[in-house]
């Protein structure tokens, strides 16, 4: 983190400023020290900057798949590391936003290797992006030198920021692994401006995607395996199908075929990719599909119903490529009800 990214930061617990201690700065950068909380006195809650990366939470918990699996495969998934605009296009064509946010502050919930962290960081915005688990250091790795990056560790259901203080929101690819999407989404709102746009998704809940999915038949058996031992049977697998793979690929439903034996066959996102890279992206998403310990779709009237309650308004809701996307506006007056008050309504 930088020392000038200190006001987009709050302690968790009690929302109070926080001050540097111990401070060791290379490049402009606090490489180590900690953060505590202003006004606490010798009983300060007091959070650790660990390689850069302010740690508000711990790796041990039940997103270590995902540490594993992107710092694994740290930009697979990056637009300039595959040559094609797939992060790039799901991020303008379904938020809405605009290409070019200067001046902005955007919050990016779950931000995993940070590929969308990529293409957000391109619109001149300060982005302040955050993950439970220990992908940050693959996100500090690709882009922690942007001058523009506030990145930390931390929880969606107790984030460090403060509230009323972004423009947008963008949490993709996040709400369905966490234990109780509703109350993640309905975490996010508070931390709009008043005008601020959201933008985010969730799997879809439906007969073909979700009852007639194979992969929520088999998660149950491999959603508590060791990662490094899952990944090695995925991969395996993978390598062992991919010639049945090529050959069904172009049929009619072939793709509904593949995706039902367990394989991510990204061909369609990124038509004319060598070989080598649809292989390497199977690897990763094959272990994605299987390692969440959380994968909790919703129906578009259900993760809509999420948007009225927040008090939102220019609700947008509907079937995306990751499910379904959601895009909103918090009001200009009135207040947004609490989380509380949106999960009681
Ligand atoms: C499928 S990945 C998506 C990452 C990134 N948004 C993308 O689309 O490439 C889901 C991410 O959500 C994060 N996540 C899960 N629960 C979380 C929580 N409670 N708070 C913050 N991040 C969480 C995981 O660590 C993981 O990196």
């Amino acid at each position: 983190m930088r020392p000038e990214h200190l006001n987009l930061l709050r302690c968790p617990m009690s929302g109070a400023e926080l001050a540097i201690a111990d401070g060791i700065i290379e490049d402009g950068r606090v490489r180590s020290g900690r953060l505590v909380a202003k006004g606490g006195g010798a009983a300060a809650p007091a959070y650790p900057i660990v390689d850069f990366v302010p740690r508000f939470v711990s790796s041990e918990n039940y997103a270590r798949n995902f540490g594993f699996e992107w710092n694994l495969h740290a930009r697979t998934q990056y637009d300039s590391e595959s040559g094609h605009k797939v992060s790039e296009e799901r991020l303008f064509k379904y938020s809405g936003w605009p290409r070019r946010m200067d001046s902005e502050v955007i919050l990016e919930a779950g931000s995993g290797s940070g590929r969308f962290t990529e293409s957000l960081l391109r619109t001149g915005a300060t982005v302040v992006s955050f993950d439970y688990s220990d992908a940050v250091e693959a996100n500090r790795d690709s882009n922690g030198a942007d001058p523009n990056l506030l990145l930390v560790q931390a929880d969606i259901y107790a984030m460090p920021f403060p509230r009323g203080a972004f423009d947008r929101v963008l949490c993709y690819g996040v709400l369905q692994h966490t234990p109780d999407p509703e109350a993640a989404f309905k975490a996010l709102v508070p931390h709009l401006r008043p005008g601020g746009q959201l933008a985010t998704d969730i799997y879809l809940k439906s007969l073909t995607y979700y009852w007639l999915n194979t992969r929520y038949w088999v998660r149950p058996l491999t959603r508590d395996m060791d990662p490094e031992r899952l990944y090695r049977w995925c991969k395996a697998y993978v390598s062992f199908m991919w010639p049945l793979v090529r050959a069904l690929r172009h049929l009619p439903f072939g793709q509904a075929v593949i995706w039902r034996l367990l394989i991510a066959d990204t061909i369609d996102d990124m038509p004319g990719a060598d070989d080598a890279t649809l292989k390497e992206w199977a690897y990763l998403d094959s272990f994605d599909m299987l390692s969440p310990r959380y994968d909790l779709p919703q129906t578009p009237a259900v993760f809509e119903r999420w948007h009225r309650d927040c008090g939102l308004e220019h609700i947008d809701v509907r079937l995306g490529s990751n499910g379904v996307a959601g895009s909103a506006r918090r009001p200009v007056g009135g207040s947004v009800p609490t989380e509380k008050e949106a999960t009681d309504a």
